[in-house]
């Protein structure tokens, strides 16, 4: 009788992943730690959004709604589209899963930017997918690259905008350059994670886009402005074709009833969320001038957090994370990004972040 063998069972682009890691944390519910590592909101939601959640949970022996009807209808009033154009996931992680599941074939090619948000690759090998890395551009996403790579197997392009780890972005006039001239077999997907953040008016989170780009998905996120990380909700959009197919690949209830809800509430928040924006433009300006003062080498972020270079003649990268552990503040090392000499570190709340400039610069002085 044949043996259980765990390599009879698998695809050989599943042997290729290399496991996500998160930001690091501390242990669970310990305050000491600043957490700076996973690019979370420094705030907490407005408590009377979960006024109703105790309530809610009574009613768990039924499932939730599992087309997110009435939480479709508050994102299409809020964002100015229709509900047939939007898809709700259990965070937006799942929705880009749901993505690539959904348009590719096996041994398909998807294209991915180097130093581009790690989750892309998992998602395209797990979907028995090659991925094709397009180079950087000055840490960002080159459009030119990625257009250099294309070829009739290329299936799906995930491009993060603003660019996940290195807060970089490609402004409107760029994008539909880059849209024009992929093929529309090819699906684009524009994850906008951090597009809330965004302020300037060269930038566009791509509503205005899926009329005339049929093959674009935008994929959002209630994670990171919202504050609801740990809630898991996410959401896309694009032509109601492309809809009705995600809306087929995911799973029958994957959103939970407590994370529709909230969610609906969080976007009433209009105070909230100025708020939110104000603080991080501020800190996004603020952290890189001070990390720049100390000899680090820091970049202009248009996301809620500041990626950091470290000058490998002058400090040791591990020394300074390790001291930073030690005085109970966790940024994100990127080693798994390929970028050796560099950190992250998400724009907290202001005491935290000064907290972390004192610190730093104590020990890098
Ligand atoms: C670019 C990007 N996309 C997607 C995600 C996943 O977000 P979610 O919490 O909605 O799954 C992240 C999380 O950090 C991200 O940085």
């Amino acid at each position: 009788m044949a043996k259980f063998n765990i390599e009879d069972f698998i695809k050989p682009s599943i042997n290729q992943i290399e496991k996500y890691l998160p930001g690091k944390s501390a242990d669970f519910g310990n305050k000491d730690f600043i957490k700076l590592s996973s690019n979370e909101s420094p705030f907490t939601a407005p408590k009377r959004v979960f006024q109703k959640a105790a309530d809610l949970l009574i009613s768990s022996n039924f499932y939730p709604d599992g087309d997110s009807i009435l939480l479709k209808k508050s994102l299409a009033k809020k964002y100015k589209l229709e509900s047939k154009n939007i898809v709700c996931g259990n965070g937006s992680d799942d929705i880009l899963s749901i993505i690539a599941q959904t348009f590719s074939t096996e041994g398909c090619e998807v294209i991915c930017s180097e130093y581009g948000f790690i989750y892309y690759p998992i998602i395209a090998k797990a979907a028995g997918c090659r991925v094709i890395t397009a180079q950087s551009n000055n840490l960002g996403v080159s459009c030119e690259n990625i257009l250099e790579k294309i070829n009739n197997k290329t299936r799906i392009i995930f491009i993060a905008n603003p660019n996940n780890p290195t807060g970089t972005i490609i402004f409107k006039e760029e994008l539909i350059k880059f849209l024009k001239k992929v093929p529309k077999n090819i699906i684009v997907v524009l994850d906008g994670a951090y597009s809330e953040f965004i302020t300037d008016k060269r930038y566009t989170d791509g509503i205005d886009l899926i009329k005339d780009f049929e093959n674009l998905i935008v994929t959002r996120t209630f994670s990171k402005i919202y504050a609801l990380a740990g809630l898991r909700l996410g959401w896309a959009y694009a032509n109601k074709k492309i809809i009705e197919l995600l809306e087929k690949v995911r799973g029958p209830f994957n959103v939970n009833l407590i994370a529709q809800n909230i969610g609906m509430l969080i976007l009433k928040e209009n105070n909230f969320i100025k708020n939110s924006i104000k603080h991080n433009d501020k800190w996004r300006k603020i952290l890189p001038e001070r990390l720049n003062n100390l000899g680090l080498i820091s970049y202009e972020s248009f996301a809620n957090f500041v990626l950091v270079k470290i000058d490998k003649k002058k400090y040791s990268k591990k020394y300074i994370l390790n001291s930073l552990q030690k005085r109970k503040i966790l940024v994100r090392d990127l080693n798994n990004y390929k970028l050796f000499d560099f950190f992250r570190v998400s724009i907290g709340s202001s005491p935290n972040l000064n907290k972390f400039l004192k610190e730093i610069e104590l020990i890098v002085r």
